[in-house]
């Protein structure tokens, strides 16, 4: 049998890798994106529903799991997902480079504009990861009012800003052109596509990369429009009293 070592010294086993991390990572933002849409549901009273979705994921599996286990499990799925995913990215263009022949230097025939694009658009959304965590996870950026625990009032206020809701949605602009390559490209590596099946795959990625975006689009747009109204004032003291103060 072969092992994962093996598969990564291959070229197609490392492009089965980048597939099989892209197909944990696109997972993960589908979950994201459905968790967000617990915002939609407003202020509330004592407690907006995204705030107590936040604090339930952090308790999930108590008391056989610690506080925040399966945070920590994921984020350490995602962190290697990410890294392997990029690693194997970037060797595998650098073999790429390595094997063209050097008569036919930068022209590529045949490639789609977004597929050039995956490597720019790559880039650019692990820039927008470390700023989305310096800023929602960390608090670190903290240009709008930030309180641990409160992410109903957290969102509210940065996406009062025009700057951060322009940053947010650019940033899903890329997720977008990212997404709808990957997908399909997912599909040929893991060898699901077929002449009948292709135009299927791709509608499917279109819809799914739609899905996406819109649905991670609505919150900063829902709430800078003022579809989504201010935190109730016992929003912070509640947080206080949810979190235990633990933040
Ligand atoms: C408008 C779009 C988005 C909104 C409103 C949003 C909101 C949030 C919030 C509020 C958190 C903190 C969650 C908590 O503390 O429980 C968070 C964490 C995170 N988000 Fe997003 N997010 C968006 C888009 C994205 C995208 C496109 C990605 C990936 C490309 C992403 C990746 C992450 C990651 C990796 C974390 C850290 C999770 C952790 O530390 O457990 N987010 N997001």
């Amino acid at each position: 049998m072969i092992t994962v070592a093996e598969m990564w010294r291959s070229t197609i086993g490392k492009k089965t890798i980048v597939a099989v991390t892209g197909v944990v990572l696109v997972a993960y933002l589908v979950l994201h994106m459905a968790g967000n849409l617990n915002s939609l549901f407003g202020p509330g009273g004592a407690e907006p529903r995204i705030d107590w979705y936040a604090h339930w994921l952090r308790t999930f599996g108590e008391p056989l799991v610690p506080y925040e286990g399966i945070i920590w499990a994921v984020r350490a799925v995602l962190l290697g997902a990410i890294a392997v995913h990029i690693v194997g990215v970037v060797q595998l263009n650098a073999r790429n480079r390595a094997a063209r022949p050097s008569a036919f230097p930068a022209k590529r025939i045949g490639r789609s504009w977004e597929s050039r694009l995956m490597m720019v658009s790559g880039t650019l959304l692990l820039a927008f990861i470390v700023f989305h965590i310096l800023q929602f996870t960390t608090l670190t950026i903290d240009a709008t009012p930030l309180k641990a625990g409160a992410l109903y009032s957290n969102l509210y206020y940065a996406f009062q800003e025009w700057y951060f809701v322009a940053i947010y949605l650019v940033a899903l602009a890329f997720l977008g052109t990212h997404l709808r390559h990957a997908l399909w490209s997912l599909c040929q590596t893991l060898g699901l596509d077929s002449p009948e099946r292709n135009f299927g795959i791709r509608m499917g990625a279109n819809a799914l990369t739609l899905v996406i975006v819109i649905g991670f689009a609505l919150v900063p747009v829902l709430f800078f429009t003022g579809v989504l109204g201010e935190p109730s004032a016992n929003e912070l003291s509640a947080t206080i009293t949810t979190f235990g103060g633990s933040f």
